[in-house]
């Protein structure tokens, strides 16, 4: 089904089953403890054996000599493999050649070989007996030190490097008020619950992997690359996945080295990165230093605004877009944006929840902030003067729905938000100091093709297949609702199946496109089925309604189990778009409120009170959508608050591998979240005409807390995360 019109009235306006507060349907399997997640699959296949991993311990250099037989000779062992025995890896579209290292070392905790044994703890031990030589070359580790050598980036994910509108400089020269300052954000850690993990297991020439993975498409002909298979010679399986934020987009080494020890063993082997290995084995989403410049006149009317971001990666690597929503979110006649990208010898950096707009409105939304005061303007106020309802670098594209400025007015009515002092550090309760601060929340609806394939039985039930993923985040259950809607059915009469790569090519699990995009392809998929279904029973496909488990046209009404008696109807489709993105920009909007005390003697923060309000088209499913924003805003929170890898500059690591110290929040820190949905349906989006939540949630938390925090005390920080150090010199007197 091609979509390349707006959408107009359609079955699943009904509303019967979408747009309800439905419990997930794999809530069951999850509170139970049965749910298969890929290390626990032990059921897939017998005889597994146990996969070690051994990373590298320095960042940067090679291999000079290792040495294997003590770990050869351990109890257990049935192989190891190392880059000597893999041979040549293929470079898949996601850097997976440099999984397995050696003899050149590219990053700290670089997989250098696997050892396989009986038992998991046999193949620990005998990873112990691993003697490695290095040769340890310098590296550049230290963002700050690497900036002046930063390049200009090809244009990539995020479009071109820089943009530029009008006269820049000119303009902020010449503005009455100017903001000219530099915020920086970490690194940080995805810090999803379950960690990488994969079984492996041959047969012949073909592989199927049990794993944890996003996106299954991408990733079955990046492990057909990296091994030098046919992509139809491998099968990956993942249909229960433990979180992934971004860390689970590509394939990573439990996978390939799981592949390669199940090949040199003969026998399937399971792999799991271990917590303390997978946060420099893996990706992380990488630091930036961003200079924000904003200028206006007295009236608040933004002149100029000029932001550049530069952040680090390993060579060939990739910009943090952090730029991205600035190009996008407020008017301004004269602008400008950069990014810069650094060579820094650290992990690789990559996608993390909302790449790009989630750092870069931890800067922007504070200058926002700082600019407003400078004005003397309300923080909302000057954001309402400064919307567009356009594209503001090309205003001939209009956005397809716009409502940040409702966000933000039913926000500051929902939070009181007209009891803020405007003067920061007035405000006091016992030993605290109490401030409120707001943010726009961004980030765009990206557009991906879906497919999926629905199944109608003579029992009257329908099963969806797709290899769309779930990371918590309600996939099964707003896939059933849909097909519910579409086919007249209740929710129990529709089983969905995801995550396998012998199903039909979903979107698969990335920048909030997941919802919108796979649940299109399943009403593309039904509507078929819809088709099919009047046909054999003698309708017109046109006339015939799907209600109650029947078909009906004028006075004439079918069981829909009827039509499949003697054989199941088939039906697969997939969604394709046309050029509506590009006539249209099409994002999501939001505000983010948010309440701290300060303590007034430690500096100690406290967020009291948290609010969102979130325009992203139509919400499928308010209750699993907003288990998405009050995640997101818990993770915004630890962003603002406490995560932070913290990088060894002599060697070249991140020392807090680990969840003791890669501090995140956990239920005391968030005593109390609310969600608002703005109401709306956005025809250009699809046909389900919604958007995504997942990453909006967390676009502009971060400034929140901080604005929060300086109401309530009149200290400005401008270097995440705002941890106590920061603030305590700083702090007013006690009085
Ligand atoms: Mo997302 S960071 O594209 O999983």
């Amino acid at each position: 089904m091609l979509f390349d019109t707006p959408a107009t009235a359609n079955p699943i306006d009904q509303l019967k089953v979408i747009g309800k507060p439905t419990d997930r349907i794999d809530g069951p399997l999850k509170t139970t403890g049965t749910a298969p997640y890929a290390y626990e699959r032990h059921d897939a296949v017998s005889n597994q054996a146990y996969g070690y991993v051994v990373g590298s311990a320095i960042a940067n250099g090679r291999i000079a000599s290792i040495e294997l037989r003590d770990a050869k000779d351990a109890p257990g062992v049935l192989a190891i493999v190392t880059a000597q025995e893999a041979g040549k890896l293929g470079k898949g579209n996601f850097n997976t050649a440099k999984l397995l290292g050696g003899p050149e070392i590219q990053h700290y905790h670089q997989a250098i070989a696997v050892v396989v044994a009986e038992t998991f703890e046999q193949a620990r031990a005998a990873a112990q007996l691993v003697r490695v030589d290095y040769v340890q070359a310098n590296g550049a580790f230290d963002l700050a030190a690497a900036k002046s050598s930063a390049i200009k980036p090809e244009p990539g994910f995020g479009g071109p490097s820089d943009t530029a509108v009008g006269d820049f400089d000119g303009a902020f020269a010449a503005a009455p008020v100017q903001l000219d300052a530099t915020y920086t954000t970490p690194d940080q850690s995805h810090a999803m619950m379950e960690p990488h993990a994969s079984i492996a297991a041959w047969d012949g020439d073909r592989l199927t992997l049990w794993t944890s993975n996003q996106m299954i498409d991408w990733s079955t002909g990046d492990v057909a690359t990296t091994l030098g298979i046919p992509k139809e010679n491998v099968r990956l399986i993942s249909p229960f996945i433990g979180g992934g934020f971004g860390g689970k987009l590509f394939v990573r080494a439990d996978a390939i080295l799981a592949a390669l020890g199940a090949r040199a063993a003969r026998r399937p082997v399971k792999v799991a990165l271990s917590r303390p290995t997978m946060i420099n084995n893996t990706t992380h989403r990488p630091a930036t230093i961003q200079r924000i410049r904003i200028g206006a006149a007295t009236d608040g009317k933004i002149t100029a605004i000029g932001h550049e971001s530069w952040s680090g990666d390993l060579p060939g690597g990739q910009p943090e877009t952090a730029v991205s929503q600035t190009r996008l979110l407020y008017a301004g006649t004269n602008r400008m944006t950069a990014m810069r990208l650094a060579v820094l010898d650290l992990p690789e950096g990559n996608a993390m929840r909302a790449p790009g707009e989630a750092p870069g409105l931890m800067a922007l939304e504070i200058a926002m902030d700082e600019m407003a005061e400078k004005l003397g303007i309300d923080p909302i106020e000057f954001r309402v003067i400064n919307d567009t309802m356009v594209d503001p670098e090309k205003p001939e594209r209009p956005f397809s729905q716009r409502r940040l400025i409702e966000c933000l007015r039913l926000g500051a009515e929902r939070f009181s938000w007209s009891k803020r002092n405007p003067k920061p550090g007035q405000t006091r309760d016992g030993g605290w100091l109490v401030g409120m601060g707001v943010a726009s929340a961004f980030r765009n609806n990206l557009l991906t093709k879906s497919a999926a394939r629905v199944r109608l039985d003579s029992r009257g039930m329908v099963t969806v297949e797709t290899d769309m993923t779930d990371i918590g985040t309600g996939s099964y259950t707003i896939i059933a609702q849909t097909t519910a809607e579409m086919m007249g059915l209740p929710l129990h009469k529709v089983s969905v199946r995801l995550g396998d790569s012998s199903f039909p090519v979903s979107c698969g699990s990335g920048g909030q496109w997941g919802a919108n995009n796979s649940t299109s392809g399943v009403y593309a998929a039904c509507v078929k089925l819809r088709e099919t279904v009047a046909r054999k029973i003698g309708f017109d496909a046109s006339e015939a309604e799907f209600l109650d488990e029947q078909v009906k046209a004028g006075d004439r009404s079918v069981p829909l189990a009827q039509a499949a008696e003697g054989e199941d109807i088939v039906a697969e489709d997939a969604i394709e778009y046309g050029d509506l993105d590009k006539k249209y920009q099409q994002s999501t909007f939001g505000a983010h409120f948010v309440e701290v005390a300060v303590d007034v003697a430690t500096a100690e923060v406290r967020v009291r009170r948290m609010l969102a309000v979130c325009a992203a088209g139509r919400i499928l499913n308010p209750k699993s959508a907003r288990s998405q924003v009050i995640g997101a805003m818990t993770m915004g929170t630890g962003a603002a608050l406490m995560e932070e890898l913290a990088i060894d500059k002599r060697f070249g690591y991140f020392v807090n591998h680990d969840l003791a110290s890669y501090e995140v929040p956990v239920h005391a820190d968030i005593p109390h979240q609310e969600v608002i949905f703005l109401p709306e349906a956005d025809p250009i989006s699809s046909p389900m005409k919604a958007k995504g939540v997942g990453e909006l949630g967390i676009c502009g938390v971060g400034a929140a807390v901080a604005n929060a925090i300086y109401n309530a005390t009149g200290v400005r920080v401008r270097n995440y995360p705002i941890t106590l150090d920061k603030l305590l010199e700083h702090m007013p007197e006690i009085s």
